[in-house]
């Protein structure tokens, strides 16, 4: 049996695209090997957000391309954001490379492979758009093999932020059907799954151009609200909404859909109107921080994260230090902190002012410290609670032995002494420590 290993880089939606070519090849007879060493096909799936990720892979690409030169049997090939990027280019680069596929091709790369199979064939190159992609994909998980899941509802990006690459790799927003997400999520129920994240580049605006707003409700709650009826699925999360579509609709289905979790990553980017002018995000400072408000006058432990980029073009002392100022101020429970990286094609990439790389060196550190501090002061809040968790398994790099994970509804990954018949059990836990992000406890039952 030939076996395939897909290193996947970047964000929930690769990690998603992976599943998803991962399950169909195993359906086409292939098994999924532990290691690279062990496989006859290596896919990496890409991100080109910032230069390093595309850096990143590179590299291993190039690792493999050694790799291969032992074993002339060895399959490798790009998916992902960079391969529909730079296409044909990395074939230039790297070409012991057999397959480049776009990020609306994912599901043809068994077809591709079977093409592939055996020597002498050209490199296939495939990164057309393909409409209807959105919906290609559908199995993607293993019956069984976790209790939670993605969804991908929609897919791609019509905003033009002055620094993103996306709209460029992802394409213009397509979104799936209600029905079509609900026969996904009533298949991922039936297999045992209790938590469906919800994925898109930009989830607020999910069927917008398809689905009438009904009773003042957007398409996105409309499809929240469907997937909350769905028996058998316990919790849902979403990722990435955008401030410009956080309306009140929706604000008000927390608290009211009872799966619904109490947290919310919701991106600002910057912490100065001025940036946020420039970056081409149609909202202020005080808009964001209304949000915030709102959803915490209706869940007080809803837990808040966001994406924050430093060293943006023009971005002076002053505006960096309004963002901290947001970090503290919001109290974040987590931000995931980005070095702007200039992406050629992206609007922002010509702006003049752009900061020396020992700059942005220097704000991402500072930011890094206040944002370390903030959020385990929000971790230390949770010590003495009891809370439910999600038992997922054993962590990556094991901790201390016998310790199990899960996460709590407001997305904290909790450590607990725990066996096998916990994995995907939902567990009351008392919270007995907190360090940084984490937390550890004890099934709650054995402290009464
Ligand atoms: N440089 C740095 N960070 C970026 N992001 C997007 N584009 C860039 C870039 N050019 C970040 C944003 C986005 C997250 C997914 O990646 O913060 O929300």
């Amino acid at each position: 049996m030939k076996k395939v290993f897909i290193k996947t880089y970047g964000c929930q939606m690769n990690e998603r695209d992976s599943e998803a070519v991962a399950a169909m090849l195993r359906e086409r007879g292939y098994g999924l090997a532990q290691s690279e060493g062990d496989a006859d096909v290596i896919l990496l799936n890409t991100c080109s957000v910032r230069d390093q990720a595309e850096q990143k892979a590179l590299g291993k690409m190039g690792f493999l391309a050694q790799l291969k030169r032992e074993k002339p049997g060895l399959k490798l090939g790009f998916m992902g954001c960079m391969a529909q990027r730079l296409g044909q280019e990395l074939l230039d680069k790297l070409p012991d490379v057999d397959l480049i596929v776009g990020t609306q091709k994912a599901h043809r790369i068994a077809d591709h492979l079977e093409h592939l199979a055996g020597n002498g064939h050209e490199p296939v190159v495939d990164v057309a758009a393909e409409p209807g992609s959105e919906a290609t994909i559908r199995d993607h998980v293993a019956p069984g093999a976790q209790p939670t899941a993605f969804v991908s509802v929609m897919q791609g990006c019509d905003m033009r932020c002055a620094f993103c690459i996306v709209p460029a790799t992802r394409g213009p927003e397509r979104s799936r059907s209600i029905e079509d997400v609900l026969a996904e999520v009533r298949a991922l129920a039936a297999s045992g799954v209790k938590e469906v994240t919800l994925l898109g580049q930009i989830v607020t605006s999910y069927g917008r151009d398809d689905i009438a707003i009904r009773d003042g409700k957007s398409p996105f709650v409309q499809l929240l609200e469907a997937v909350n009826a769905v028996p058998g699925i316990e919790r849902i999360r979403f990722t990435s909404p955008h401030p410009q579509g956080f309306r009140d609709d929706l604000i008000g289905c927390y608290g009211r859909l009872e799966k619904l979790c109490e947290q919310v990553h919701l991106p600002v980017q910057s912490g100065s109107n001025r940036v946020l002018k420039a970056m081409k995000r149609p909202y202020s400072v005080e808009k964001y921080k209304r949000i915030v408000e709102k959803l915490r006058a209706r869940v007080p432990e809803i837990a808040v994260t966001t994406d924050i980029i430093v060293g943006f073009p023009g971005e002076t002392e002053e505006d960096f230090q309004q963002t901290v100022a947001l970090v503290r101020e919001v109290a974040c429970d987590g931000v995931f902190l980005f070095k702007y990286s200039n992406r050629t094609g992206t609007p922002a990439a010509a702006m003049d002012g752009q900061i020396p790389q020992a700059g942005i060196e220097r704000r991402h550190a500072e930011l890094l410290a206040v944002m370390d501090g903030v959020a385990a002061e929000r971790s230390a809040r949770l010590v003495g609670r009891t809370m439910q968790i999600l038992v997922e398994g054993e962590p990556d790099t094991k901790v201390v032995e016998g310790r199990l994970f899960g996460r709590t509804r407001c997305n904290r990954i909790v450590f607990f002494p725990g066996n096998d018949r916990h994995r995907g059990q939902l567990l009351d836990v008392r919270v007995t420590r907190a360090k940084d992000y984490t937390l550890y406890g004890d099934p709650a039952i054995l402290n009464l």
